[in-house]
């Protein structure tokens, strides 16, 4: 009887959540008419894309919608839909995604072997979903040297801008890191603007007031739903090149959906269709070398069949460092992400974040962007940090005194970096992170900006601002020295006068930012519009394109790339009749 009444239970339920899920289905191809899941796909719909866009993220989107005005576009995307993900959609879930490990996370940890826990986008939209949200323009100088058209870009960053962008209500930790620099010194005050200019500023934000994100995923709406097919959990392997012809080109892709069955879907014949490959600074190369085109010792070793010998594939990754300061203070301070910025001439940015630490439930508490259980081991010295590390953090969270959660941090990120490091196959399978190495602070220049950075950090403390805000007789310096610890927050270096000890306490306490980028660079593995170089038919059109993270932080460029590429290609197709 029991057991009857148990199956019957199930039968229910199992009713319940089929109607639920295809009611759900019905209501996001409503809305998102151009979303399906992988294992819809079926061979009559394998042929006859202009363009197939690899990766759905924060340069993918953008890209993808501006194509499709014109033309039939196929975007394959490994990670799920980040509309109606809660974890995705709210400011206050920011930790949430990151110390998710899941295989449905929409981010998947990596350890570099510089031993610095890391996060890649694994979801519609890409980093923008996962992403502190601080959105600002790169450097004039930067535009420049990537040779780019000034006129289209500056018809695409505020086509991304009107979409998805807005500027934020400061929250109270931000307005004191905004006084706490100008009294430091770090001016002018050049108030709400998204360019990069020299002093202090606040900048864009793609969270809106009530905290909702906004996403690249928002951007595929503005492309034509008619030509534009977005796959989710489209996981691809491998592109097909056909090899016959003196010079290969790329006719398609492998992919496997979300039941782990194969699906292959080919371009139009004619010589315009291409493969762009939008993967992120982790993905792209990593599916070049799946791909074949690569170091052909390394492919060798793998068993990958050579289609093009390039030793520069996957070289040339770099990880800003990120360090920060926790400053203790009175009262609790409402949380918030990245909104001011200060933007110093030796090559320093430094930003602001707090946690949260308000509620009766230890649960609830956590550091932000330098939360312990998202991987920010800043007290652990790299080489020892474990994801293990992470986790045994959580469960033992409630034990740190409440007090240790009262303050908030302000970083610091070098511009750059010059160092320089790589990325190599593990093995063939995609889903596994290759091997990276970043090689923080070992070109001098990262280090001096670090030290540079911490010091600059130290007379934000001194200023009347942070005094003020700052808890000062309750605790002895000692009490909170230890507390730091178990809590994972580094309080004021001991000598910040003595440049030795600063570099130790940068190499120690160096976390990301998560603004990694490099390993297709312009000039070794793509050309400077991008094209593979070797191949035909084949784009990489994302960060790992870049060989310095643009502005102060990258996305604001990534999508308007997305944006850029998009209308350079087709007002190089069309001519005056692109109408766009
Ligand atoms: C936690 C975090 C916080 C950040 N904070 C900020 C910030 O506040 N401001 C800011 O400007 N920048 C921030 N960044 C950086 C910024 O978000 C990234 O630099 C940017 O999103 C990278 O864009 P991309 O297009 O190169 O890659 P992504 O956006 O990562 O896009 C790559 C996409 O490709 C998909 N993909 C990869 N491989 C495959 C495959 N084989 N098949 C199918 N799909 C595949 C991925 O799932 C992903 O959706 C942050 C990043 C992170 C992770
Ligand atoms: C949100 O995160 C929590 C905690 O990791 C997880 O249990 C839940 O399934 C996530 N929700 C979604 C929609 O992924
Ligand atoms: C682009 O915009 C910037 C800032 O808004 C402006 O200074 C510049 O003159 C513009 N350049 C062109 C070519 O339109
Ligand atoms: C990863 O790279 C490091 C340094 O380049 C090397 O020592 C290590 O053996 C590599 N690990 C794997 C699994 O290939
Ligand atoms: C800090 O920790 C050390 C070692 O655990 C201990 O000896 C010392 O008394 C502690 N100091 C304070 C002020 O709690
Ligand atoms: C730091 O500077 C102060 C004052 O100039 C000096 O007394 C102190 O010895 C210095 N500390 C170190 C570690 O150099």
């Amino acid at each position: 009887m029991a057991a009857n009444f148990g199956e019957l239970f199930l039968t229910i339920l199992l009713i319940v959540c089929l109607t639920v899920s295809s009611q759900g289905r019905e209501m996001m191809e409503k809305k998102y008419p151009y979303l399906r899941l992988a294992s819809s796909f079926s061979s009559a719909k394998a042929r006859g894309y202009d363009y197939i866009i690899v990766g759905g993220g924060t340069a993918g989107c953008p890209l993808a919608a501006t194509l499709s005005e014109k033309y039939r576009v196929l975007v394959l995307e490994r990670g799920g839909s980040p509309h109606g993900n809660l974890n995705v959609s709210y400011l206050q879930n920011f930790h949430i995604s990151l110390a998710d490990t899941s295989p449905k996370s929409p981010s998947q940890a990596f350890i570099s072997t510089d031993g610095v826990i890391n996060a890649r986008a694994r979801v519609l939209g890409g980093g923008t979903c996962i992403n502190a949200g601080f959105y600002s323009r790169a450097s004039p100088s930067f535009v420049m040297a990537k040779g780019w058209n000034l006129e289209l870009v500056n018809e695409s960053y505020p086509w991304v801008e009107k979409q998805i962008v807005q500027f934020p209500e400061l929250a109270p930790w931000q307005v004191a890191l905004k006084n706490g620099l100008l009294e430091a010194g770090v001016s002018p005050f050049n108030g709400y603007t998204f360019d990069h200019i020299y002093g202090t500023k606040i900048g864009g934000t793609i969270f809106d007031k009530n905290g909702f994100r906004h996403t690249a995923a928002d951007l595929l709406a503005a492309g034509n739903p008619k030509n534009l097919r977005v796959l989710l959990h489209a996981t691809v392997q491998k592109i097909i090149f056909n090899t016959r012809s003196p010079r290969p080109y790329a006719v398609g892709v492998l992919f496997k959906d979300e039941n782990g069955r194969r699906h292959k879907a080919f371009l139009h014949a004619g010589r315009h269709s291409e493969i762009i490959l939008s993967s992120g600074a982790i993905g792209s190369p990593q599916l070049l070398l799946l791909s074949g085109i690569g170091p052909k010792q390394d492919l060798q070793r793998l068993r990958v069949p050579l289609v093009v010998n390039n030793e520069f594939v996957g070289k040339g990754m770099s990880d800003n460092p990120m360090n920060t300061i926790f400053i203790p203070t009175k009262g609790h301070v409402e949380q918030s992400l990245i909104q001011s910025v200060g933007i110093t001439k030796m090559g320093s940015f430094i930003e602001a974040s707090n946690g949260f630490g308000q509620s009766s439930d230890s649960i609830h508490w956590h550091h932000g962007i330098s939360s312990a259980e998202i991987g920010q081991l800043s007290t652990i010295p790299p080489k020892l940090r474990t994801l293990e590390a992470a986790q045994r953090y959580a469960k033992t969270k409630h034990e740190i005194p409440r007090e240790a959660f009262q303050g908030g941090f302000i970083l610091e990120k070098i511009d750059g970096p010059l160092s320089r490091g790589h990325l190599q196959l593990i093995n063939t399978d995609i889903d596994t992170n290759p091997n990276i190495t970043f090689n923080y602070f070992k070109h001098p220049r990262d280090l001096r900006r670090c030290v540079y950075g911490i010091r600059t950090i130290e007379k934000i403390i001194n200023t009347n601002q942070f005094s003020n805000l700052a808890e000062d007789d309750s605790y002895t310096i000692n009490m909170l020295l230890n507390m730091s610890v178990k809590a994972n927050v580094n309080f004021i270096p001991k000598h910040t006068n003595d440049t030795v000890s600063l570099e130790q306490f940068c190499r120690d306490t160096v976390i990301t930012i998560w603004h990694y980028h490099g390993g297709c660079h312009v000039g070794k593995v793509v050309d400077r519009d991008y094209r593979v170089l070797g191949a035909s038919r084949l784009r990489v059109v994302d960060g790992s394109t870049f060989a310095t993270s643009p502005g102060t932080n990258p996305q604001a460029t990534v999508m308007m790339m997305g944006r850029y590429m998009g209308l350079k290609m087709l007002r190089e197709r069309l001519g005056r009749r692109a109408g766009v």
